[in-house]
């Protein structure tokens, strides 16, 4: 069955406040609170409920984060990650609070991710630095608090420039940092616990040592980095995926992308199949994503953007376009972890990916 975009409705008009929705479209805000209820939720052990589909923040500036994560909220996201590495939590956080105090919202209605970042993993620094998060956020508490990466930095350093910024692994085992996340997470401080960037092999490690499995690995995840083992491996260990860079972060600075690097929202295949089905490109991606039973979190500032994003979630693929996606795998990573990883010393890119890709 296809769709047709709600992106080309002449009602997605932003004006300058980047506001949308105007209550003069009544079609489209009916469209939108359907796709709102169909959501698809992805359930915990506890049997909390983290919506498949999130808002990432990496990258939306400030002076505009704000204002897209109110859009966002009032189109019915629910999800909305952030990082204290990105520099923009404050900026949220005074634009939740915002629809909190006005009742377009309440805390409870959504789900709040943030990442403890890698200068921060000895224990005596989790608590304050995740203390931090909430204050800039003006929280009391987060959904979902991650390991952002398994790299260790010296405290303060927020990108290494020289081997000597990092910490071995083998001086600050992440198992240390796991059981500091326990502790915050007894504290009430944040609901879930969870790691982004790792590897199987540094999941099974953690489970033997950490005495608690993480709820959630957040990992780079689209069609040409498709990471089925992964995926099974976190079946059946009841672990949740959430997937980054869904679109193929085209956002990214352009020192971080290699000349011959393929762009996934022109790949013919996908083209194909959205022209096919009435859809865009990225509606496809954010689709096949959440179809797999992962949550996905394109990334986006733009309002008409946003709504064409959440609107994914109503596309239906066919099994002969799903085997067509699965035909994409090029086991190529957009995210290489090269900004921390240093010729011959203890993190390299066999160290942090451990030969699994
Ligand atoms: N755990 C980690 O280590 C990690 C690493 C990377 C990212 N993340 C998280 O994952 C989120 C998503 O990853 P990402 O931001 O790297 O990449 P992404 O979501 O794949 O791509 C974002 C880029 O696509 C553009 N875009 C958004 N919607 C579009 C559409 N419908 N059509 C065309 N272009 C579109 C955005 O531009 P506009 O904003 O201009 O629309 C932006 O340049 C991040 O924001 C962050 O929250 C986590």
């Amino acid at each position: 069955m296809s769709f047709t975009t709600i992106t080309t409705n002449p009602c997605m008009i932003a004006d300058s406040h980047h506001t949308i929705l105007p209550p003069s479209c009544p079609n489209l805000l009916r469209r939108l609170s359907r796709v709102k209820s169909n959501m698809t939720q992805l359930r915990l052990a506890n049997g909390d409920q983290l919506p498949a589909l999130g808002l990432g923040t990496w990258k939306a500036e400030p002076g505009v984060v704000g204002q897209a994560v109110q859009a966002a909220v009032r189109l019915g996201y629910r999800h909305i990650d952030c990082a204290k590495i990105y520099g923009n939590e404050a900026e949220i956080g005074a634009a939740l609070a915002t629809m909190f105090a006005n009742g377009e919202i309440r805390r409870e209605e959504l789900w709040i991710t943030s990442k403890l970042w890698n200068d921060a993993h000895r224990p005596e620094h989790v608590l304050p630095t995740l203390q931090k998060t909430l204050a800039d956020l003006q929280l009391d508490y987060l959904d979902l608090y991650l390991i952002h990466w398994p790299v260790a930095f010296r405290h303060g350093v927020l990108y290494p420039e020289q081997a000597s910024d990092t910490v071995p692994l083998s001086e600050l085992p992440l198992v240390e940092t796991w059981s500091a996340m326990q502790g915050v997470q007894t504290r009430g401080l944040t609901k879930h616990i969870g790691v982004a960037n790792f590897t199987r092999h540094k999941l099974r490690r953690l489970i033997e040592q950490g005495g608690q499995v993480p709820e959630v690995n957040q990992l780079e995840l689209h069609p040409y980095l498709q990471q089925w083992p992964m995926l099974e491996f976190c079946q059946q260990n009841r672990i949740l995926l959430t997937g980054y860079a869904p679109l193929g972060s085209a956002g990214r600075p352009e020192h971080l992308k290699p000349a011959d690097e393929p762009v996934l929202l022109q790949d013919p295949v996908i083209v194909s199949i959205a022209a096919r089905l009435g859809v865009t490109p990225a509606q496809v991606l954010i689709q096949w994503g959440i179809s797999r039973g992962v949550s996905v979190i394109p990334k986006s500032v733009r309002p008409e953007r946003l709504a064409e994003n959440f609107a994914a979630t109503q596309v239906q693929l066919s099994e002969e376009d799903t085997l067509q996606i699965k035909s994409l795998e090029r086991h190529r990573r957009y995210f290489t972890g090269q900004f921390w990883t240093f010729p011959e010393h203890h993190y390299t890119p066999e160290t942090l990916w451990d030969g699994e890709n």
